[in-house]
């Protein structure tokens, strides 16, 4: 494995790789992983001839400092997964001051209002965090293709309008949520679920396979009051929003309308982790 925490380290070598003419696939992570993350690397190193990922719990994008402190850091063991997958993965560990310099600093981005959505309007300045970061990370690793998973839409489609805002050359592919069998995706932030919170978890996916299943014949309405009701005198799971929205702006919506494709977005509360779920509906 190579891993280096240096910025000049990184960036030298990508320069021999482009060199090279070698195509770069780039998975960006804050760590703690698991198959959803791993699935993204098997991608990457079927798509380019070589593969950089980042291990980077970016402060900017955390509004919340409580979950800062407590996200998960598991280097070892993320390292070793890593090599379970191949042996010649680029891992990229920075400091922040590695990423950041001495300005730890948010751009403000307009992302033509995607920003102000569902996790946008919960999280206030997650996205400008999670763009600033991603410039940063772009920028060393000159990325052919970057991956990022469905589980996280609406930074998904973010980061599509980051790429264009920025005038970036690298091709932004989405792959679809990795989940347990019982249906929870998996998350980072489930390694902190306790048993109680993790039996009750499975929920969350069911209510949203319902909806999908539901979504032919009830209005947005009746499915956003049904939502409600599935959570209503749950003890553990607080649900914190649904919506139906729509792809193209991640609008919510009160009524469906011809040729448009939705998805439904959810967010809940075990306690203080905060757990997000997606999915496509027609
Ligand atoms: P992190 O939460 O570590 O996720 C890294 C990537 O793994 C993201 O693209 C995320 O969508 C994807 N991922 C996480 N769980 C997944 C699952 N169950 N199935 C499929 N993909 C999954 O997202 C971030 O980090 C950060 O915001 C980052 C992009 C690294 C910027 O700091």
């Amino acid at each position: 494995m190579h891993v280096y925490e240096k910025r000049r380290d990184i960036v030298s070598n990508v320069a021999t790789l482009l060199k090279e003419q070698k195509t770069i696939g780039f998975v960006p992570t804050m760590g703690a992983l698991h198959q959803g993350h791993i699935a993204l690397v098997e991608r990457a190193v079927k798509e380019n001839e070589e593969v950089i990922v980042s291990i980077f719990i970016n402060p900017t994008q955390f509004n919340n400092s409580e979950d800062l402190v407590n996200y998960p850091r598991t280097l070892e063991s993320d390292i070793t997964l890593l090599s379970q997958v191949s042996t010649n993965i680029i891992v990229f560990t920075p400091t922040p001051k590695e990423v950041y310099g001495d300005k730890m600093q948010s751009t403000n981005y307009n992302f033509e209002g995607l920003e102000n959505e569902m996790e946008g309007k919960f999280r206030p300045g997650h996205f400008n965090g999670v763009g600033t970061v991603l410039k940063h990370l772009f920028d060393i690793v000159s990325p052919t293709k970057a991956y990022f998973g469905e589980k996280d839409f609406q930074q998904l489609q973010i980061v599509k309008k980051l790429v264009e805002i920025e005038k970036m050359s690298v091709q932004v592919i989405g792959c679809p949520i990795f989940r347990e069998e019982s249906g929870l995706a998996l998350s980072s932030r489930n390694k902190r679920l306790d048993k109680e919170q993790l039996e009750a978890s499975p929920l969350i996916y069911n209510t949203l396979s319902q909806v999908k299943k539901k979504f032919g014949t009830k209005s947005v309405i009746e499915l956003n009051e049904w939502v409600s009701e599935q959570f209503k005198n749950n003890e553990i799971l607080k649900l914190e929003y649904f919506e139906i929205a729509k792809i193209s702006d991640l609008k919510s919506v009160k009524r469906k309308q011809k040729d448009t494709k939705y998805r439904a977005f959810i967010a809940v509360f075990a306690g203080k982790i905060r757990l997000i779920d997606n999915i496509a509906l027609n």
